[in-house]
């Protein structure tokens, strides 16, 4: 056989064949046109002399497969280029999977798109129960589809629903649930892996078949099936934004999971999917990702046990969070009474989340009441979040420098006072950054690590480190007036409250956003985040001289504070607006919106709040939800010039 660079390919004497997949010259493996001609090569051997069966399996620490090679797939320009690196892994995969002996995937670690669909063309698939296994076939998030095989496979393996669930939203399976469903034949610790894979793969074990209403769903009822996923998916992504989901519940149910099938000139096709904008930007948002996550990379800062002062909706929540993410908390607040009711939330989140009782148990055992404070001196992040008071803030920071431990971090989580003047407070000003999170904490992955004046690197970089280990996405933000997130919403929301001003109904107001692609519309997240918070914010942040919205000081003024309080712009029901239909939205109504947020965004980057166009957009998509098929408010504005100033 060719000498191979990418696989290793052994066989014991009793027959079985080992194959690892080992990228040349990188961490983690990914599928590059070479590797899967290589692929070729391996099965071309294997049809020569054929083995008694063959697991395949990964030679890296990092995990099993991370997809198709992102930069190669950057590289394709036209649609007869995105054609062909789908025919390549479709066909290799048809082939692997009529292979006559058996194969086995052994999955360990992370198995993302192309390798999720390497392990679907595999007779047997054993999951490694380990918490870094996750399982995804994530391509709708960039804009394109599961081709190599996915469509086809998933559904007739666990079945359509689940499986267009996977496909649709991107979501990963962990090794249990991987078994759960029956993706996984097997889920079992590492210490027996690879006995277990040896013992599956040469049993002579029929596949796993689908009980008869799963099959009816992945054969004759179809259509219907696919329906109504059409209209989940309607609900969160307009065709005209995110073509990707519409496809693949096209090619499932009209092509059998073929990408290529389906005629060039249909929306769902291949080609028009390559031709979208969608795509290429929802790439750049998944490089931006990237990079937030790159900061903090470079320290070997590794906290274990984090203080949280203040056990209100923010410290509580972020308290929670960390616990979660495996973390020690210490969560202090004046009195237990006011502990319990974070902890209570925590609970009921972990419950939620974990849906094990144990976990529930280990999880809430991290995260422990210290109404005394006691946790300040084992930290190795402190974070302040108590109510916004200078005087307060600066009363608390005196005496936690006195106890902390010397290298701990101490970090604020405010939102509109001026870092500095805490920042003085302290004997050393340089050891006060802001970790600034957003509210609901557990759904919003972006967390500003705000550099006051005075802020140390070092502590910057291990604030970041630490954002990074409670998996959020830490961007770097200058101190100034609202950061970058708040700084861009406000204008925003204040112009759209103009709007009714004029007598322009919320729901039309609401609807142009969401045409827009905003994932809220201005008006109910002006209700949502509470109509007092936005007059703070709005005196603060809106810019000398502005006009506070008259309707918005009416509401205020009669104690109607917004979906807290189950009336605001909207009235509520069960935490639900109750919306009029919008009817035609005025011509020009969402530019005029967006206006305000893309000149705030260009003011921040003239100010240096952030460092460059790339972070900014970083920042508002993933601490605003701005319509990522946009590729970001600077990426917009670069796209349509005629928007521009
Ligand atoms: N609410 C938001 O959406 C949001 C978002 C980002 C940042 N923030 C910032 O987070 C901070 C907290 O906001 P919140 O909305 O969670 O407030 P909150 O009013 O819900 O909670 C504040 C808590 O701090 C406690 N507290 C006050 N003084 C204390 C002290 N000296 N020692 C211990 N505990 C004390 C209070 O008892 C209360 O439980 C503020 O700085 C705010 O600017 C808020």
């Amino acid at each position: 056989m060719q000498e191979l660079q990418h696989w290793r390919l052994e066989r014991e004497p009793a027959g079985l064949a080992w194959l690892t997949f080992d990228k040349a010259g990188e961490s983690t493996n990914t599928l590059s046109e070479a590797a899967v001609r290589e692929l070729g090569l391996v099965l071309d051997e294997l049809e020569r002399e054929p083995p008694k069966a063959l697991v395949i399996r990964s030679g890296k620490n990092a995990g099993f497969i991370a997809g198709a090679d992102i930069e190669e797939f950057t590289k394709i320009e036209s649609a007869e280029g995105a054609r062909a690196l789908v025919q390549r892994g479709w066909d290799m995969y048809n082939r692997l999977a009529a292979v006559k002996y058996p194969t086995l995937a052994l999955i360990r670690g992370h198995c993302m798109g192309g390798g999720t669909e390497l392990a679907l063309a595999c007779r047997y698939r054993v999951a490694v129960d380990e918490p870094g296994t996750r399982i995804a076939l994530p391509e709708v998030m960039l804009g394109i589809v599961p081709g190599w095989g996915g469509m086809l496979r998933l559904p007739q393996v666990i079945g359509p629903a689940a499986a267009l669930d996977m496909m649709l939203s991107g979501r990963a399976l962990d090794a249990k649930r991987a078994k759960r469903l029956g993706f996984a034949d097997e889920c079992v610790p590492p210490r027996v892996m690879d006995n277990a894979a040896r013992m599956l793969a040469t049993s002579g074990r029929p596949p796993r078949k689908l009980p008869l209403m799963q099959r009816l769903m992945n054969g004759p009822l179809k259509g219907f099936v696919a329906a109504q996923a059409k209209k989940q998916v309607m609900k969160r992504a307009r065709p005209e934004h995110y073509p990707a989901p519409y496809a693949i519940l096209d090619m499932w149910a009209n092509y059998g999971g073929d990408a290529l099938a389906v005629p060039a000139d249909k929306p769902t096709s291949m080609n028009a999917i390559a031709a979208s904008p969608t795509t290429k930007n929802l790439v750049r948002v998944y490089y931006l990702q990237e990079r937030l996550k790159g900061f903090g990379k470079d320290s070997d800062f590794a906290p274990k046990h984090l203080h949280v002062i203040g056990a209100g909706v923010m410290g509580g929540d972020i308290a929670a969070w960390a616990a979660l993410r495996g973390l020690t908390v210490t969560l202090q607040d004046q009195s237990v009474e006011r502990i319990a009711p974070a902890i209570q939330r925590a609970a009921a989140a972990f419950k939620k989340k974990l849906r094990d009782d144990t976990q529930v148990r280990f999880t809430l055992d991290r995260l422990i009441p210290d109404p005394a404070g006691q946790g300040v001196r084992q930290a190795d992040v402190v974070i302040e979040a108590i109510f916004e008071n200078l005087e307060a803030k600066r009363k608390l920071f005196a005496d936690i420098e006195r106890i902390a431990k010397p290298g701990a971090v101490l970090a604020t989580n405010t939102s509109s006072l001026k870092l500095e003047d805490i920042a003085t407070a302290l004997q050393n000003p340089a050891r006060l950054v802001g970790i600034h999170f957003f509210n609901p904490v557990a759904k919003m992955p972006l967390v500003e690590v705000v550099e006051g004046a005075s802020s140390d690197a070092a502590a910057l970089k291990q604030a970041m480190a630490f954002v990074r280990k409670i998996d959020k996405l830490p961007l770097p933000v200058k101190s100034a007036p609202g950061f970058l997130v708040n700084a861009v919403l406000a204008p925003y929301m204040q112009e759209a409250m103009r709007c009714v001003d004029e007598g322009i109904a919320p729901e039309v107001v609401d609807e142009a956003a969401l045409a827009f692609g905003m994932p809220l519309g201005p008006i109910e997240l002006a209700d949502t985040v509470g109509l007092d918070i936005a007059v703070a914010a709005g005196k603060e942040l809106a810019g000398e001289g502005a006009v506070p919205p008259k309707k918005l000081l009416e509401l205020v003024e009669a104690g109607h504070l917004g979906r807290k309080t189950g009336c605001g712009f909207y009235t509520y029901n069960q935490g639900k607006p109750a919306k009029q239909a919008a009817g035609a939205v005025p011509a020009g109504l969402a530019e005029r919106l967006v206006r305000p947020l893309l000149d705030a965004v260009q003011r921040c980057l003239a100010q240096g709040v952030v460092a460059d166009a790339e972070l900014a957009d970083a920042g508002v998509i993933f601490g605003t939800g701005f319509a990522p098929f946009t590729g970001g408010p600077m990426n917009y504005l670069k796209e349509h010039p005629q928007v521009g100033p």
